[in-house]
């Protein structure tokens, strides 16, 4: 072998050498292409569907909620629900919906209670987030839909109450399917000037006019 043809292995050799070397202390320092296991997919995997499929083992009242609520969740939502300065109320109603200011509450504009369990378990109490036993986000879950008089006081939810409790905007929904929406292109004999004819939102509180 000719000496610039060693040169040219030797330093190629080094060089694979050096690489994985390289992608082993990588994989060592931060852990990359680790393989995952049962438990990190676990803590993940926490979604709560419309039909309930998700919501663990447990249960609770509107009674057992409401000392849960006012320690860990009146502070920002209020005694009552009722929202304290900009943060969100936790009551309303479904007329709402089609006044000027239409406000989207748990109560007149959430279709599904499932969704209410899913909510709490994964993002409240704000900044203590899935800090919650099931019991507990059951038992909060309860007094939220209690305050919105969707359920009485002493009823208990669990896996198989809270998928059946009907929301008041349930069937508020439609789904906008490829044949329902139809975009029609004006080529001629078009509107000459387009006229508003109302707005979703009054303006600084003055009613829109249709
Ligand atoms: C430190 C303030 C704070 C605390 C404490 C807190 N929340 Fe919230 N909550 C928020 C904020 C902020 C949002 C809106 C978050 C967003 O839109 O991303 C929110 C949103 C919500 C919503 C959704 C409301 C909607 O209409 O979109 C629910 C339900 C809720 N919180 C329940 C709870 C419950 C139950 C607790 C107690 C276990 C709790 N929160 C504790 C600040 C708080």
């Amino acid at each position: 072998m000719s000496r610039s043809v060693k040169t040219a292995a030797t330093l190629l050799l080094g060089l694979l050498i050096a690489y994985a070397s390289g992608q082993r202390s990588m994989a060592q320092t931060y852990g990359l292409g680790s393989p995952t296991n049962g438990k990190e997919i676990a803590a993940w995997n926490i979604d709560v569907g419309p039909d309930g499929v998700g919501l663990p083992i447990g249960q609770g009242t509107s009674q057992t909620g409401e000392p849960v609520f006012l320690e860990k969740c009146a502070v920002c939502h209020g005694d009552f629900g009722e929202g304290v300065g900009r943060f969100r109320a936790l009551i309303g109603e479904k007329s709402s919906l089609t006044s000027d200011r239409p406000i989207k509450s748990v109560g007149g504009y959430w279709p599904y209670a499932t969704t209410l369990w899913d909510y709490i378990n994964r993002a409240m109490p704000f900044g203590n987030a899935q800090s919650l036993t099931s019991d507990e986000v059951y038992a909060v879950s309860a007094y939220i839909l209690a305050m919105n008089d969707i359920i009485t006081e002493d009823e208990v939810m669990n896996a198989q109450t809270l998928p059946k409790v009907k929301m008041p905007n349930r069937d508020g929904f439609i789904f906008a399917r490829g044949t329902d929406i139809k975009a029609i292109t004006c080529m001629k004999n078009c509107v000459d000037k387009v006229t508003i004819t109302s707005r979703a939102l009054g303006n600084k509180g003055v009613p829109a006019k249709p």
